[in-house]
């Protein structure tokens, strides 16, 4: 198998089809289910639960009694707590009639797997040892993992990125690929990077309200920073770092050391590897050596994204902005994915709201590769516009009608046969040529879009929650039947989709 073309390979192998959906499905172990949470034989735990902006603790049930927050330099234990909390915590129990009970997440997860860890690297602070920590979701405490101040390597291994020296902190996110693969196999690997934006959407669209700016870093040398915490590889690996400083960093992108995206060393990959892990590993960075900037691909401009189908009939979308008075964290806590759509309409100013808040300027610098993804709306009902296939311009903040239609049949086919397509007010359809993307970022732009694609998901599903609107992800569709609706050759890959609409059961704010 070509491993420079591996992200190609994975792709079209994990396509998903009708006809063979019997096999490709196949039954669950559930005995094998692997646990959402990991586990360390220590007593030594940092409960981070008091300071939790709720009543009662609810890992104890118990009452909050609230703590004073003063001490704590650079940051208050405080703050860090409810940065965990709001980019991945456990902000919903869900109560099985069998007694059993499902954790849920500030962040949506394919299937409620969780595949997602997460890392925090502490340096300089008066109340935390210098170290890296593991946040443990399933109390909302911190376990010393290990000890020391690791910023040398850290910055060294995610090639001298300008953010970090200035942090002294740092989320690290990981996958645990089991927990997905399990269910989904091969095709886990898309899902859990989908996951992996998911939960950097909270951090990011959460940090500024605890005093930190947020820079996504998604070029470091994977073996090398796996190995500083010690991680298995083949199991769990790392997707991104975050560097969280309290002051902006002005990032320069001409001094910006490019790495050789296409360094992976393909005999290492074992041919035996599961498809998932071939992607992965062929998707790494090995070395540290950097080429010259102009040596490398010119990255495409934003600006191409503007261009498509200018031709075409379009509306711009305008309307106010979502007020976001009173905190993000509030949305996060009440986001969950809907269930059922009443196949009702939503506004024009609405989704023009929405949109806004997804992709604006300010928002897409933390994207990896926003150059190369490309939003298609499938419009269903949304009042003020005629329903069919439409093209979105993010910079110009314009619809582009490419063909008037009804495709609720369709779209309730290609999600695998889910209501929730058929119902939905609007399909939001992220996609990406994906050879353009490997021009300049090898194999590892497979990661880019599905993180990117995750993130602005995210966005998606805070502003519809804060709107009233329902909202969830979809990760399983008939990849060329989407195509084929949109009128896209199969180089154009069809990387997420997330429904929109007025959700069952529940009065509109
Ligand atoms: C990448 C991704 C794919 C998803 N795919 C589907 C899907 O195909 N169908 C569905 O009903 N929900 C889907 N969901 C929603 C999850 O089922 C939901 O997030 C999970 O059960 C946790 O619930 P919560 O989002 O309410 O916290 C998806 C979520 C994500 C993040």
């Amino acid at each position: 198998m070509d491993q420079k073309q591996i992200a190609a390979i994975y792709h079209q192998e994990t396509k998903y089809y009708e006809t063979k959906m019997a096999e490709q499905q196949k039954p669950l172990k559930w005995d094998a289910q692997p646990a959402p949470f990991k586990s360390y034989h220590t007593e030594k735990k940092i409960d981070l639960a008091p300071y939790l902006p709720l009543r009662t603790n609810p890992f104890t049930g118990k009452p909050i009694e609230p703590v004073p927050e003063e001490n704590g330099y650079p940051f208050t234990l405080g703050s860090l707590s409810r940065l965990l909390y709001f980019t991945n915590g456990v902000t919903g129990i869900l109560q099985y009639p069998n007694g059993e009970s499902l954790a849920m997440r500030a962040a949506p997860t394919a299937g409620g797997l969780y595949p997602v860890e997460l890392y925090v690297a502490v340096r300089n602070n008066s109340v935390l040892e210098d170290g890296i920590y593991n946040f443990q979701a399933n109390d909302h405490s911190l376990v010393l993992v290990w000890e020391g101040d690791f910023w040398t390597e850290l910055g060294k291994y995610c090639f001298d990125h300008e953010a970090i020296e200035p942090a002294n902190l740092l989320l690290i996110s990981t996958a645990v690929f089991q927990r997905s693969a399990w269910r989904y196999h091969e095709r886990a690997y898309r899902r859990i990077l989908l996951d992996a934006g998911h939960v950097l959407g909270n951090l990011v669209a959460y940090a500024p309200e605890e005093g930190f700016f947020s820079y996504p870093i998604g070029e470091f040398v994977d073996h090398l920073l796996n190995r500083l915490l010690f991680l298995e590889e083949d199991l769990e690996a790392i997707l991104s770092v975050v560097a969280l400083p309290q002051n902006p960093v002005h990032i320069d992108p001409s001094q910006k050391k490019i790495p050789q995206h296409q360094s992976a060393k393909t005999e290492e990959n074992s041919a035996m590897d599961p498809l998932l892990l071939q992607l992965h590993k062929g998707s790494s960075i090995q070395d540290l050596n950097t080429e010259a900037p102009e040596q490398n691909p010119t990255p495409d401009s934003e600006e191409t994204l503007e261009q498509k189908y200018h031709l075409k009939e379009t509306t711009l979308l305008t309307g106010e902005p979502i007020d976001w008075a009173g905190g993000v964290g509030q949305t996060i806590l009440l986001r969950r994915s809907t269930r059922a759509f009443t196949g009702e309409s939503f506004s024009r100013e609405e989704l023009a709201a929405l949109l806004e808040y997804s992709y604006v300027a300010t928002s897409r610098s933390p994207l990896f590769a926003p150059s190369y993804l490309e939003t298609y709306i499938l419009v269903q009902h949304i009042d003020g516009l005629e329903k069919g296939v439409y093209y979105y311009a993010p910079l110009n903040r314009e619809l582009r009608l490419i063909y008037a239609g009804d495709f609720e049949t369709q779209s309730w086919h290609f999600c695998l046969g889910q209501e929730l397509a058929r119902d939905a007010a609007a399909l939001v359809i992220h996609t990406a040529h994906l050879e353009n993307a490997m021009t300049q970022y090898g194999n590892r732009a497979y990661r880019y879009l599905h993180i990117d694609a995750g993130h602005i998901g995210e966005r998606i599903n805070l502003a519809a929650i804060k709107l009233g609107l329902g909202v969830s992800g979809i990760g399983g569709f008939y990849d060329d039947e989407v195509n084929a609706l949109l009128g896209l050759p199969l180089e154009q890959i069809i990387v997420y989709i997330t429904t929109l609409g007025q959700p069952h059961g529940l009065r509109r704010s």
